[in-house]
């Protein structure tokens, strides 16, 4: 109920316990066939921040925050599970991780944004993924001063059916 995507952040540091936590509850993530075909990559360095702002379309908020969060897919691992494992279970995999990372970053006073929007092969670059692992999904984390208000979510009307499609 108040996790926000944050566009601003403060230079605060994030405890090393804090962040482990937050760590934690993103491997406690379901995943198919228990396989967790990704690693997750923790940016701290200035300099690879800058870029990995640069690379997300010059999100320029992403580099204010001290850390950022990487998930890079292993295509081989994924593919455990075939066609579906590499476009279909990976991906989700590892939405369910953002997202029980996200909640736990909320829970613990740090504020995160999803970012989609980002050039896969330079953010791969800059974190030295080795061949075979792609880019998917990335966050800031850290502490912000601003959290937007909550957008309203879609009517349940128009989203939710009950026994049939309609
Ligand atoms: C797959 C995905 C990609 C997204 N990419 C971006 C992005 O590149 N930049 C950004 O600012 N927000 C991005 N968002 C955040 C959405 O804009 C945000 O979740 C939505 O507007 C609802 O706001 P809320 O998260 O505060 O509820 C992304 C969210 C998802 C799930």
């Amino acid at each position: 109920m108040r996790r926000r995507s944050v566009r601003s952040y403060s230079k605060k540091q994030v405890p090393k316990e804090v962040l482990d936590k937050v760590l934690e509850a993103a491997l406690l993530a379901p995943s198919a066939g228990d396989i967790h075909p990704y690693k997750i990559v923790v940016v701290t360095d200035e300099d690879k921040i800058r870029r990995i702002a640069e690379a997300a379309l010059n999100q320029t908020f992403i580099a204010q925050a001290p850390i950022v969060i990487v998930y890079l897919v292993s295509v081989e691992e994924a593919s455990a599970y075939g066609k579906r494992g590499v476009e279909l279970y990976s991906l989700l995999d590892v939405g369910a991780s953002m997202e029980n990372l996200m909640l736990a970053a909320t829970s613990l006073g740090l504020s995160t944004c999803w970012i989609g929007a980002f050039d896969e092969r330079r953010v791969e670059e800059i974190v030295k993924a080795p061949r075979g692992y792609r880019a998917v999904s990335l966050t800031p984390l850290g502490y912000s001063d601003h959290i937007p208000r909550a957008i309203p979510p879609p009517p349940k009307s128009e989203k939710i059916y009950y026994d049939e499609f309609r």
